[in-house]
This record gives structure tokens, sequence and C-alpha cells, in this order.
């Protein structure tokens, strides 16, 4: 971290070394994800709060990401496996979680993705717990500096943020009528948020 309190983003990425929990292996992500990340991509619930449609072309998608893994896009996420096959035989990747840090490199987003049948098992919050951990001994950020935005009606992301000790702070709507929810254990981040996720937004206050 410079003096100014603020991240050289070049140089950093989460560390390469496997993070295991009670029933889970958080890992880089590889070619052999481009798979799991199809079966995503291609669910509409999954997709269903999501700024992008749901993919339709196998072989574009799996294309696209492997591109973006060659490109170095990927540095930041976490893709998330059965820790033994004690736990699930699986071998195709869960989902994954991301520990991504802002363009200045001030503030560091968390997010996930899991695939439909591996909802409501708690996985997402076990990763998540466990990706915030190593990312914040790698990256060094404090509290204050993680955040998440979630589209309104997004319940079970928004369950998850609350129990990673996100609290909902403020709203933004961005690109039209769509209400996203920002959230973080600091006030004072929203505005470098906000303006990560898009230029000048109308922001809102929280209802209540
Ligand atoms: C968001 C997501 C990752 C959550 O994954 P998960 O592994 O099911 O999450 P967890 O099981 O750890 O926690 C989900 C919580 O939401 C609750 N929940 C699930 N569906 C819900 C619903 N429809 N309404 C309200 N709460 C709901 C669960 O009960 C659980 O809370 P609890 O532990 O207090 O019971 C998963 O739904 C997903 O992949 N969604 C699509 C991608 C997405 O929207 N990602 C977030 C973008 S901001």
């Amino acid at each position: 971290m410079a003096l100014d309190g603020t991240y050289d983003r070049e140089v950093l990425a989460l560390d390469p070394t496997p993070v295991e929990t009670e029933r889970l292996r958080l890992r880089l992500f590889e070619e052999g994800d481009a798979h799991a990340m199809w079966l995503m991509l291609s669910n509409p619930n999954v997709m269903r709060f999501i700024p992008r449609p749901a993919g339709t072309d196998e072989a574009e998608e799996k294309q696209a990401f492997l591109k973006g893994l060659k490109e170095g896009r990927f540095k930041f996420f976490y893709a998330v496996t059965w820790k033994s096959s004690q736990h699930g035989t699986d071998e195709t990747a869960l989902g994954w979680v991301l520990m991504r840090p802002t363009p200045d490199g001030r503030f560091v987003e968390v997010g996930y993705w899991f695939r439909e049948e591996y909802w409501g098992m708690g996985l997402a919050t076990e990763a998540g717990r466990a990706a915030i951990e190593a990312a914040r001994k790698t990256m060094g950020f404090p509290d204050h500096d993680l955040f998440a935005y979630v589209l309104r009606g997004n319940e079970p992301s928004r369950n998850v943020l609350r129990k990673l000790g996100l609290e909902h702070r403020q709203d933004a709507v961005i690109d039209g009528d769509e209400v996203w929810e920002l959230y973080g254990p600091g006030a004072e981040i929203y505005e470098e948020t906000v303006r990560f996720i898009h230029k000048q937004p109308e922001t809102i206050p929280v209802e209540g």
C-alpha cells in the first residue's frame, strides 16, 4: 500500500495459493473452468440480477472466458470447488468469488455467483468469508474499504452481504430506472464506488 493509502492496482492480485474452508476450496480460475462459467452464464435465474443478458452461444462464451483468462481479467476471482469428495463429488467449479480493487486501487469489491443447484447451502457465505480473509492478507485493505453493489430485489445476495458484515448504505440509479444498492461498512466509500460503477449516477437515500 502506498503512503497515501492507495494501492497499485497493477501489482495487486489474489494469492495463488488455494484457500480451504470447512467444505470448499478456493483457487484461481483455470482453463477447465470454462464449462462452469458457461453453466452459470447460460442460466437465466443466475443472470436475473446481472446487468448483461444470459449467454446463448456456448462456444462463444467459453472462448470469451478463455480469452479473458489469458488477458488476466480473472486475476481477482477465486473459482470455488468442493474441498474433497466427502463434501461433494461434482468436480466442476460450483461458483466463484470476486475480490476486485477499484481502478484507483482504494476500495475492494466483493462479488459472487454460484450454480443454481448449489444455492441455499451457505456456500456463498462460506466462500465469501474465506476470500475476504485471504484478500485482506495479500491486499492489506482495512474493513472500511470493502464494498459491494446489488440490484434491488436480489434478496439472496443481500443476505449474503449482511452475513459478511456489509451494510446497506446508499442506493444509486444507474443506466435508467434500475436501483443498485450499495453495501459496505463505511459511508465514505460511496462517492468512489458509485463513480466506479458509473460516471455520474443519480443517488437516492436509503429508505427508513
Ligand atoms: C447470490 C448467491 C451467490 C447466493 O448463494 P448461496 O450459496 O445460495 O448463498 P448462501 O446460502 O450463503 O446465503 C443465501 C441467503 O439468502 C437466503 N435466500 C435464498 N433465497 C432467498 C429469497 N428468494 N429471498 C430471500 N432470501 C433468500 C438464504 O436463506 C440464505 O440466508 P440464510 O443463511 O440466512 O438462510 C446465489 O443466489 C447466486 O449465485 N445468484 C446469482 C448470481 C448473483 O446474483 N450474484 C450476486 C450479484 S450481486
